[in-house]
């Protein structure tokens, strides 16, 4: 349906899109090509939350004239006024002649509406090339502008006989620096990191970016009755903004320039991850990775708000251990991706979307 030529255009802005990440949450990563008489002539990406869109940055970097060239876009262009100008506008002005879409816009102001303008003003349109690769890229913004919720991945780190550790009060290290240093690069990607209560305690994480390049995500643990010390790194080190969620009943107003207090309805004893979900998704946080430990992991599991996890198998067992990885890699899961990672192997896994076979 697409010439081969209009793929690589294409994968050349979704390329681009992807250096946005971390950068421009909770807008969408967008990348933009321009191509007039078969050759690229200007290039853009969102580069931060804020600045220009691509297809402006695209105009500005062109080397030609952009009158009858060619874009390719990897999400619909906005036709509403934002932060910025509509971009819709901007390629009718500068005498854009025909328009790629990898995939429409899920925010319900755009959705299909910017294509439909553009057609009006006599651009000629084709929506849906690499589609796929463009959603996969902007899997956490749709989730985000359709649920008000984020993403949630799940890292887990476990022996070969699938502990992620020996029990609540013992801190141990499971796996190799390389491991760790993927860890450290799937952190550059995310809005936020979560950890449980005995993990904040246990572990005294950082959870900053150290073995990789990239800018800190916010940092959240769930404290219910605020009993964490704040000597923790998390409350000390400055290097992040900490978010403490707690109990409605514990709730200070208190706030620091490195953390403050979140209050949250309780379940069954724990914060509920209904609610975390929707306040973070109020916060902004459009993707979110938990990092443990098991109690966390076990009580999303369970609420089914996990969309993908990242699981590290150590070569070593454990031995008398009590903590279980709740997410052990089944049917429920969708394998995206396996790699081996220094002497550890990484699977990455959805959650399989579910298809109704039931005849109508
Ligand atoms: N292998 C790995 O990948 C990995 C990663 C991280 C940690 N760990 C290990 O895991 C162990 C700690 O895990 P853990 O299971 O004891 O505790 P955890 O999951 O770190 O923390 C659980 C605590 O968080 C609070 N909490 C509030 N809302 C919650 C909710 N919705 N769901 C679950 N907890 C909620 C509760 O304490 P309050 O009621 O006091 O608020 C709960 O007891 C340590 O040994 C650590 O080293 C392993």
């Amino acid at each position: 349906m697409f010439l081969e030529d209009d793929k690589i255009f294409m994968a050349r802005a979704l390329k681009l899109a992807v250096r946005g990440r971390g950068h421009v949450s909770p807008n969408p990563l967008v990348g933009c090509v321009l191509v007039k008489n078969g050759s690229i002539i200007g290039e853009g990406y969102h580069e931060n939350f804020g600045g220009s869109h691509a297809e402006i940055t695209a105009f500005r970097n062109s080397s030609k004239d952009p009158k009858d060239s060619t874009a390719y876009i990897t999400l619909e262009p906005c036709c509403v006024a934002g932060k910025t100008p509509p971009c819709t506008k901007a390629l009718m002005e500068r005498g854009v002649r025909e328009v790629y879409i990898a995939m429409l816009d899920p925010n319900p102001l755009v959705n299909g509406r910017g294509a439909g303008e553009l057609k009006r003003a006599g651009i000629i349109v084709h929506t849906g090339i690499l589609q796929e690769e463009a959603e996969d890229q902007n899997k956490a913004f749709s989730k985000w502008i359709t649920t008000g919720r984020p993403w949630v991945s799940a890292k887990v780190a476990q022996s070969a006989n699938g502990y992620m550790g020996i029990d609540s009060q013992t801190s141990i290290w499971l796996t190799g620096e390389a491991s760790k240093k993927h860890v450290h690069q799937l952190r550059t990607q995310v809005d936020a990191i979560m950890v449980g209560r005995n993990t904040a305690l246990v572990d005294n994480p950082k959870l900053t970016v150290r073995k990789a390049v990239g800018r800190n995500p916010k940092r959240i643990v769930t404290d219910t009755h605020c009993t964490l010390p704040l000597t923790l790194h998390l409350f000390q080190d400055g290097e992040a903004e900490t978010i403490i969620l707690c109990s409605e009943q514990k709730f200070k107003q208190n706030q620091t320039a490195f953390y403050k207090y979140i209050p949250i309805k309780e379940e069954n004893g724990y914060l509920s991850p209904e609610h975390i979900l929707q306040v973070l998704g109020e916060e902004g946080i459009t993707s979110l990775l938990i990092e443990g430990g098991y109690e966390l992991l076990s009580s999303f599991k369970r609420a089914d708000m996990i969309d993908e996890v990242y699981v590290y198998t150590t070569p070593e067992t454990l031995e008398n251990a009590e903590l279980k990885n709740p997410i052990q890699i089944s049917s429920y899961w969708e394998i995206r991706k396996e790699q081996a990672l220094g002497s550890d192997h990484l699977i990455v896994a959805e959650k399989r979307k579910v298809e109704c076979l039931q005849e109508l």
